[in-house]
């Protein structure tokens, strides 16, 4: 999914020495802090859990801010040039004669993967630069970081097998992200991914389940299944499960209580994936899956390997499923070529699916991308007005379709509690968030609540039932 959000590592009580970890690497760090802003999608932020666990098993202490830091660690991305700026704008506080110059600066994830070694050009302030592919270096690259080197750099692309990390440090205590697949081999025309993320590498399926029992035993009750193209995982072991295999296997662990996966591509959508959904109730009813644009020839530009009716083919396998499985998507407005004509159609499927959730972008050329050689026809003013279109009819959509939840009795995992409003936030299978009067010691719990009023980006509502406990009453 596209939205740009950005979350530090919360503050945490240090762990013990981890497994892996010299006690002596340990204590090199042992006081030291480390400050981690993450830029980009849920596998970003995924991706600074992980990264947070190794800092933390070495003895490096998360803290909220940039000035209390020794080390500080931006986490970026690069999908569109706005995202991608924004690292460059934060590193400016580091410059020759500011007051964080001479703190050990670092540059991970998407942006340092596509600048790579002009980095240390660009940003002198910059010690470390490492791409995603290359954070199984990361334990590697901290020791030479800590023993003086200056310039550091992880840009390998053809690292094998995935970053898996038994020392992630996850920020949400119920809902664990779970990567299943790094990386992507499609080549969609405007996509940077395939650059920064390196090759599609699938985790077999018995560590992934080995995870999920792990994940339960820790008492997490949600498990997001994560991957840049998550549904073209294959079990690269003997099992050989299809994706929907996995699905099921994951939902029938015992304590699992929803499971998510993002982000769908339409080209590997089976109908199998719905029958999982039908048949297992943990499997939250809810799917994003991008379509980008709803004209055919702007689709095969951009080289998405589908058409519009291939792609509503696939929508209309979702609505017929026995379960109502909410649908949200991706949209670009404005790809290079995108007539008027080829607009309206993306308008027309937007009215036809009713997606419950779009997130919309005006397409922004990326460096290394086919689209680059194309020519951008659309000008900024107008891609805005597009997108001002969009989001206005999408607006109305989401509304009407909250509305008719009023008056019906809904389950939501409780995720945070506003202690001004008292207010608890609690998320739907749909993945709708709603509002209701709450208390604090429900966060976790899973409760009913009857839909009252409706927005178009949530839905306000009052308890119905008394809160279970998490994973056990299932
Ligand atoms: N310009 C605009 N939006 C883009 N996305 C990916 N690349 C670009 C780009 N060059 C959007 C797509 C994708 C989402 C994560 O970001 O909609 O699904």
């Amino acid at each position: 999914m596209g939205n740009d959000l950005i979350q530090i590592a919360s503050a945490q009580p240090c762990h013990a020495v981890a497994p892996g970890v010299s006690a002596a690497s340990a204590d090199v760090a042992r006081g030291r802090t480390f400050y981690l802003e993450t830029f980009g999608c849920q596998m970003n932020v995924h991706d600074s859990e992980k990264v947070a666990g190794v800092l933390m098993a070495r003895g490096y202490r998360p803290v909220d801010s940039h000035q209390d830091a020794d080390i500080i660690l931006y986490n970026t991305c690069s999908i569109r040039e706005k995202a991608a700026q924004k690292v460059f704008s934060r590193l400016g506080a580091f410059r020759q004669g500011r007051p964080g110059a001479g703190k050990i600066v670092g540059v991970l994830g998407c942006v340092a993967q596509q600048e790579g070694e002009v980095f240390f050009e660009r940003a002198p302030q910059v010690s470390l630069v490492c791409g995603s592919a290359s954070y199984p270096r990361l334990p590697d690259l901290l020791d030479q970081l800590e023993s003086g080197n200056r310039r550091v750099k992880g840009l390998e692309l053809d690292t094998e097998g995935c970053f898996e990390t038994e020392l992630t440090r996850r920020d949400n205590r119920y809902r664990a992200y779970l990567t299943i697949i790094e990386g992507c081999d499609q080549r969609c025309a405007f996509c940077v991914v395939p650059m920064t993320r390196g090759p599609e590498r699938s985790r077999s399926s018995a560590k992934i389940l080995e995870e999920c029992r792990r994940l339960v035993d820790e008492g997490y009750t949600e498990i997001q299944l994560l991957g840049q193209i998550v549904n073209a995982w294959r079990d690269p072991s003997p099992a050989g499960w299809s994706f929907a295999d996995l699905l099921a296997r994951v939902a029938e662990v015992p304590g699992v209580r929803r499971v998510r996966f993002t982000t769908s591509h339409p080209r590997y959508f089976t109908p199998e994936i719905v029958q999982a959904i039908d048949s297992h109730p943990t499997l939250c009813d809810q799917i994003h899956l991008p379509v980008q644009a709803g004209s055919t020839t702007v689709l095969e530009r951009m080289r998405r390997g589908y058409s519009r009716e291939e792609y509503l083919e696939k929508i209309h396998c979702i609505r017929k499923a026995q379960r109502a499985i909410s649908l949200s998507t991706d949209i670009i407005v404005g790809f290079c070529g995108e007539s008027e004509k080829d607009f309206e159609q993306t308008l027309s499927l937007l009215a036809d699916v009713e997606y419950d959730q779009i997130f919309s972008f005006k397409f922004s050329p990326r460096p290394d991308t086919a689209a680059l050689g194309f020519f951008d026809s659309v000008s900024d003013e107008e891609k805005g007005r597009r997108l001002t279109v969009v989001q206005e009819l999408q607006r109305q959509i989401q509304l009407r379709r909250n509305q008719a939840l009023v008056g019906r009795n809904l389950e939501v995992l409780v995720e945070g509690y506003q202690p001004r409003l008292g207010q608890a936030v609690g998320r739907t299978t749909h993945n709708r968030v709603l509002n209701f009067p709450g208390v604090p010691a429900e966060v976790g719990c899973y409760v009913q609540v009857r839909v009252t009023s409706a927005g178009p980006n949530s839905l306000v509502g009052e308890r119905v039932t008394r809160a279970q406990g998490g994973a056990a009453s299932a």
